[in-house]
């Protein structure tokens, strides 16, 4: 048994606009676009649940209103499920049907940043570490990035961060870490910057949007300035709270899909589908004949 305070909540940033699935993101939240049958949300719950995750913490803004829908009972659907004798799909919700009580949500208003959209959680989360995941970043692996992570968590303790290698040309898109000369795993963070400038990263390993952080962050969240992009960085608060606690790099070798963008959710979809027996190999005879 680990000595340091379980993982038992995760928090997911789920207010952004997704303003580049329009017009697909004008009622319907990016979150709840499917990879699949299942919406992009739901990947990231089931990786935390996977981890041992216990209560999961949305931050929504407007519009965002159908992610609670999707994670309540669906009463009408299941009674006439029930009455019609379908029981395939009655196991499917049940599946992916969260236990009373263990989801929470609350809004971040107003699009200030990642760094603020997680302060909106300060209240919900109170004075425990928490895993945070980026449900954009839809992973595919087993048990899953965040069990990987809640395992180097209960050995080492401290603050722990994602991170997989990037092309160096890439790293101008992400948060970067800075890392000790050695190349074990949960090697120890010394630095990190968020969006570095071309040619000035400190590493090409990139954060990939999950954590596992103490709640100390929030503090310094509160009073966090806006950083690259005008925004309030998580990755800058991250920096000032290693400078008085540990931070442990974790290398994700599973798939990583950015569902952000539209390549990586295709590439998501393609990939789920060929892992599914029952489509995967007439999905892969038609991409044959398309290529
Ligand atoms: C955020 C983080 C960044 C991280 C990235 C992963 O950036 O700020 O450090 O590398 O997610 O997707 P965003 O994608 O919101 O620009």
């Amino acid at each position: 048994m680990s000595s340091h305070k379980p993982v038992r909540i995760a928090v997911f940033p789920v207010a952004g606009l997704g303003t580049r699935f329009l017009p697909a993101t004008k009622a319907v939240p990016k979150e709840m676009l499917t990879i699949l049958d299942k919406p992009v949300i739901q990947y990231a719950v089931d990786e935390a649940r996977n981890a041992g995750i216990e209560h999961f913490v949305f931050v929504t803004g407007r519009n965002k209103a159908v992610i609670e829908d999707h994670f309540d009972l669906a009463y009408e659907l299941q009674d006439t499920l029930e009455k019609r004798g379908k029981t395939a799909a009655l196991e499917t919700l049940s599946r992916y049907q969260p236990e009373a009580g263990s989801t929470s949500f609350t809004r971040q208003q107003a699009p200030l940043g990642l760094g603020h959209a997680v302060w909106c959680a300060r209240e919900i989360v109170g004075n425990e570490p928490f895993a945070l995941l980026l449900p954009d970043m839809v992973m595919k692996d087993n048990p899953g990035c965040m069990a990987e992570m809640v395992n180097l968590y209960n050995e080492k303790g401290g603050n722990i961060i994602a991170t997989e290698e990037v092309a160096w040309e890439e790293t101008h898109k992400y948060g970067v870490v800075e890392k000790e000369e050695h190349d074990g795993p949960g090697f120890r963070i010394t630095g990190m910057v968020e969006k570095p400038a071309p040619g000035t990263a400190p590493s090409n390993l990139f954060i990939n949007g999950r954590y596992i952080l103490q709640p100390e962050i929030f503090e310094i969240l509160e009073d966090q300035e806006p950083g690259a992009g005008n925004e309030i960085q998580l990755t800058d608060a991250m920096l000032k709270l290693s400078k008085k606690q540990d931070f442990f790099g974790h290398v994700f070798t599973g798939e990583t899909y950015d569902c952000g963008s539209k390549e990586g959710f295709i590439k998501a979809n393609i990939a789920f589908a060929l892992d599914d027996s029952e489509i995967a190999d007439e999905v892969r005879r038609e991409i044959q004949t398309l290529t």
